[in-house]
């Protein structure tokens, strides 16, 4: 999804670190400069302040041309689970690791040595279900303390763990366990979503029969205090295994850095869910490292990354960045923007939160709402704000950085992806300028680029396609093997400003077209990149939608529209949107001539919920005889896009049937 109106003016003033952060800043200011003069070798300082087991020999291991395979600290191993529990137990045993804040406002908090304690339990009582080093544990739980527990438990026994998220449908649980030939479930009886209690079991039943294999085992966390129906074989209670194991300690497992720690699954561009993977020494050093550097998180931070644990967000803010630092990390089960108006202040006031890290479309939430929530509480204790997930524009940067910053908290808008594993494009708290509307430069070690559809680098203030020049520690697995998923980033090719962008045919496959020097990452956003190297990102250039701060593929959600009787073809794009950044517009062409189509219109929204799950709503169908197509018959999204906008679209010559775009213009705004 492309913003039409291009980026802001570049002669914005940046906007100076408040005062009072000076002096409170971990040392950055000279790590873009020392990490060019010793790249890669200056990652070593990421690594080195994890805990090994083994050394690394090298770290990065390349091929002769500097191309994939990338192997970071190739050669050493380590813990994920030591570093983000045991070794801080010495010294902050009695810290308090996680702060959890139920949805009806219960509370409960583990110190460092509680946390020991119940992951120890856990990883006993999985590894006596036959979890073995390398096998895939799902976790299908709302943001309750246990899908940190058995996060952990599943790094400590050198398990892989798959986190899908809690409102996700039977069917998307169904191929993200299928995929990773998972065996083992940790789900729960149900869960709270916006004071309404939700039946988990029947739709994780669902979902495990219809495997293609049975499970070997699925735990059960009590979350309404429903029966949790632990009788049935393969069935247990979380609270059981967590008491029957309650002394028991298991060593952790070491692994070597290029391990897998998780899977995650995220949209692609295909229909199907992508599949990413995450390395267990790469991954936590940068995350760590990013953690400090972006976020200025030491071992007396509490932080609040508002993200459910199911995303990439809250693996790297909410549990394994915070907790490797030995900070206080808060979980919440609820979204700040769907609850009380004053509850997001009075957690933040409570429990002195000092990071707080959310998307922009809670703070447009906020935002309307307005100033009297946050106005009312005491948030003296919030010392750096920070967005992720969408283009964050200046004018909700402003209202952020006044109302909840009260002017001196930094406010930092960072750039990254489920692939990237951790933030690479920011502005430093304390160090650099802000420019609202703009991301902000490549962190140290990291190098990007705007290019054309040629690959070629642009000029500032030129749009093209954002990437990621060098490889980063922690970078999936997937591009790091050279194995990336060998997508086609499809794009009209209209979408960019340059006579050579890319047809549909000869668009590269999204990592790096040649070897050695020449790598590179095409992310699937486009940009532009000022004289600084702030970077604007537009938005996705490829059939990605962010929606709420969630990511979709265009593809899957109208592959469910066209399952639904009497659908013949459908097409999805987002339209800019006030409050989510994005909102679902679908066009769909019927088998015959139906005129009643009050009766489709449920039966999409449903097709659309069980395929993916009740947060993907269509915020409107166009019914249409016909969609735009190129010659070629390819759907002209870009059309579509412009016409639901309201904006003037270009020239049509290229339709088949450019009759077609008077009746949906028409038909848009029945
Ligand atoms: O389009 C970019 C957008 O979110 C995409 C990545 O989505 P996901 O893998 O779900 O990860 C989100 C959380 C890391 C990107 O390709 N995006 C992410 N951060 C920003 C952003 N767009 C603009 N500004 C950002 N700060």
């Amino acid at each position: 999804m492309t913003a039409s109106d291009g980026a802001p003016p570049d002669d914005r003033p940046l906007v100076p670190p408040p005062a009072a952060f000076e002096g409170r800043v971990t040392p950055t200011a000279d790590d873009r400069a020392s990490f060019d003069a010793d790249w890669p070798d200056a990652w070593a300082t990421a690594a080195d302040a994890l805990d090994w087991t083994a050394g690394y020999d090298r770290v990065l291991a390349t091929d002769a041309d500097g191309g994939p395979p990338f192997e970071w600290f190739q050669g050493g191993e380590l813990n994920a689970c030591a570093n983000c529990v045991d070794r801080h137990l010495d010294e902050r045993g009695d810290a308090v690791a996680l702060e959890w804040n139920g949805h009806l406002g219960e509370s409960r908090t583990y110190t460092y040595r509680e946390l020991h304690a119940e992951v120890n339990a856990v990883a006993a009582g999985l590894r006596d279900l036959g979890v073995n080093e390398d096998d895939v544990v799902t976790t299908y739980l709302p943001a309750v303390p246990a899908v940190v527990v058995t996060m952990l438990a599943c790094a400590r026994l050198g398990a892989v763990h798959n986190v899908v998220f809690a409102g996700f449908s039977a069917d998307a649980l169904a191929t993200r366990m299928e995929r990773a030939d998972s065996r083992y479930l940790v789900t729960s009886d149900g869960y709270y979503r916006r004071g309404e209690a939700v039946d988990q079991r029947r739709r994780a039943d669902n979902a495990t029969m219809s495997l293609s294999y049975d499970l070997d085992a699925t735990v059960v966390v009590d979350r309404l205090g429903t029966d949790p129906d632990v009788d049935r074989e393969g069935r247990y209670a979380y609270d059981d295994l967590v008491a029957a194991n309650a002394d028991a300690t298991v060593d952790p497992v070491s692994r070597a850095a290029t391990d897998p720690l998780f899977r995650i699954y995220t949209s692609g561009t295909t229909g199907e869910p992508k599949s990413v993977t995450h390395t267990t020494g790469g991954y936590l050093a940068q995350v760590a490292w990013s953690t400090e550097r972006v976020l200025d998180v030491t071992a007396d931070t509490t932080v609040w990354s508002t993200a459910d644990p199911g995303w990439i967000t809250g693996h790297s803010y909410g549990v394994y960045g915070p907790l490797a630092l030995g900070a206080t990390t808060v979980l919440t089960e609820w979204s700040p923007d769907a609850v009380d108006r004053d509850r997001p202040w009075a957690l933040v006031e409570d429990l002195d939160v000092e990071v707080f890290y959310t998307a922009p479309t809670v703070v447009r939430s906020f935002a309307k709402w307005g100033a009297e929530y946050p106005d009312r509480h005491d948030l003296s204790s919030l010392r750096v704000l920070g967005s992720v997930g969408e283009p964050f524009d200046a004018e909700t940067w402003a209202w952020y950085f006044e109302h909840v910053g009260g002017g001196d908290c930094p406010v930092v808008d960072t750039w990254w992806q489920t692939e990237t594993g951790a933030v690479l494009l920011s502005t430093l708290p304390g160090v650099d300028g802000a420019k609202p509307g703009s991301v902000g430069r490549a962190l140290a070690g990291v190098a990007v680029s705007v290019r054309d559809g040629a690959g070629d680098p642009v000029g500032p203030g030129v749009r093209g396609w954002l990437a990621v020049d060098r490889p980063w520690p922690a970078m999936a697995r997937e591009l790091a093997t050279g194995t990336a998923w060998g997508e086609r980033v499809a794009v009209e090719s209209e979408a960019l400003d340059d006579a050579d962008a890319p047809s549909d045919e000869d668009a590269g496959a999204d990592a790096g077209a040649g070897a050695g020097a020449s790598w590179w990452y095409r992310v699937g956003d486009e940009a532009t990149v000022d004289e600084a190297g702030y970077v604007t990102v537009l938005g996705r250039a490829d059939d990605v939608v962010n929606v709420d701060g969630r990511r979709f593929s265009t593809g899957e959600i109208e592959h469910a529209l066209v399952e639904v009787d009497g659908v013949a073809e459908a097409a999805v794009i987002a339209r800019d949107d006030p409050d989510s950044g994005n909102a679902l517009v679908a066009y769909v062409t019927t088998d015959d001539d139906r005129t009643d189509v009050s009766t489709l219109r449920d039966a999409l929204d449903d097709a659309v919920a069980a395929a993916i799950g009740a947060g993907a709503r269509l915020d409107q169908v166009v019914f249409t005889p016909d969609l735009p197509k190129t010659r070629s018959g390819k759907i002209m999204r870009r059309l579509l896009e412009d016409i639901a906008n309201g904006e003037s679209y270009g020239d049509t010559s290229a339709l088949r049937n450019p009759e077609v775009v008077g009746e949906l213009e028409a038909r848009h705004d029945d």
